[in-house]
């Protein structure tokens, strides 16, 4: 079975093909991140019309590479949600147009379940686990057996990729964050800044936007005690231009130690909570997704502190965390076979939840 994978829920526009559950024949993603980065982040506008830019080659690459002819497709998987609206929309129009046409059948797929099912493909899923999703834009704790999602907990806040992003912003380092940090940390000392770990009612709720204001008032303080008579208060996030100028300045040690100090932190916080949430579910496995997992540090110490648990950790091969159509074929195909269908009327989701 020939499953095709269209994945354009942010700025990337990709397109995979996927034979069975596990082999995948080709897989293309087509970024736009060049063009945010000098906004410090993403612009929907740029995004959606990048997609629509290149769907079409991405798609005739996706196929070439895998040597399949648009007939030999069985089933189009294609991201429903959530996402950005104008990026959404180019991918399922496209998907509904080729499904019409070669008369297929076709599928829309939640990006953040397709996260999680990237660990599938070639691999067998667990009876039951908790899935850590942790993204740019989502960071949740979901149960997950015979196939029902149950959300446990989410972020109230920001998401953990977007609290990595914006403190590289606030510590002048670019866009995007998590790899800039993920660097310069091995050089730092975890230890040197300390952060209150936030409470929530829901032991499996997070909250990342703390953290993130507590560093901005550090970067701020090491500009006051430094520059006395240019107080901090010239530091506002909202000033991009100004603040950007004076933050290029921060010593590359205040950079090491403050990034290393801040992944220590959140990664400590995702894993006390992961662990907590297998243990609270009683289940001996734990599947990771999301841009995010890509972290060496979350990897080392989620399978670390989860083996001193007993739980086996799952994450998906490097290549497959972040943004790819391959995740979106392994779930399409998946809920193929367990019946799901969609019809021509499908529609964009852009805050569609997990499990429905
Ligand atoms: O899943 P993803 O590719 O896109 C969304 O669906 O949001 O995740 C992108 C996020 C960005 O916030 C990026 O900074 C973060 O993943 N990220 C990382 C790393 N690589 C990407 N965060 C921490 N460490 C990394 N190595
Ligand atoms: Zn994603």
């Amino acid at each position: 079975m020939i499953t095709l994978g269209i994945e354009t829920s942010c700025d990337e526009t990709a397109c995979a093909v996927l034979s069975g559950r596990d082999t995948i024949k080709s897989n293309v993603v087509s970024s736009s991140l060049f063009r945010h980065k000098p906004f410090g982040g993403i612009v929907p506008e740029i995004a959606s019309r990048h997609c629509l830019e290149q769907i079409d080659f991405v798609f005739k690459e996706a196929l070439g590479k895998a040597r399949v002819r648009p007939p030999d497709i069985d089933l189009i998987a294609v991201t429903q949600g959530p996402g950005l609206i104008g990026s959404l929309l180019v991918g399922v129009a496209f998907a509904k147009a080729l499904s019409f046409e070669l008369d297929i059948p076709l599928l829309g797929v939640n990006h953040l379940e397709a996260h999680l099912a990237a660990n599938f493909i070639a691999r067998k899923e667990p009876f039951h686990y908790v899935g850590l999703l942790v993204s740019g834009g989502h960071t949740s704790l979901s149960y997950h057996k015979n196939g029902r999602i149950t959300m446990l907990g989410s972020t109230v806040d920001d998401a953990a990729g977007e609290a990595f992003d914006k403190v590289a912003k606030i510590l002048g380092l670019g866009y995007p964050g998590g790899p800039v940090i993920e660097e310069i940390a091995r050089h730092g000392n975890p230890e040197a800044f300390r952060f209150t770990k936030p409470k929530q009612t829901n032991p499996f709720d997070f909250s990342f936007s703390g953290i993130k204001t507590a560093i901005l008032y550090e970067v701020q303080k090491y500009w006051g005690a430094k520059y006395t008579g240019k107080p901090g208060r010239s530091m506002g996030l909202k000033d991009g231009k100004f603040q950007s100028r004076i933050l290029r300045r921060l010593p590359l040690g205040f950079q090491r130690d403050m990034a290393a100090s801040f992944q220590n932190a959140v990664v400590h916080w995702l894993v006390v909570k992961t662990l907590e949430a297998a243990s609270f579910k009683k289940v001996k496995d734990v599947v990771v997704g999301g841009g995010v997992c890509a972290n060496s540090s979350l990897r080392e110490v989620l399978n670390r502190e989860g083996k001193a648990c007993g739980v086996t950790v799952c994450f998906p091969q490097l290549s497959l965390t972040s943004d790819n159509a391959a995740m979106v074929a392994r779930r399409g195909i998946e809920l193929y076979q367990k019946g799901r269908r969609s019809e021509q009327i499908l529609t964009v989701d852009p805050n569609l939840p997990m499990g429905r």
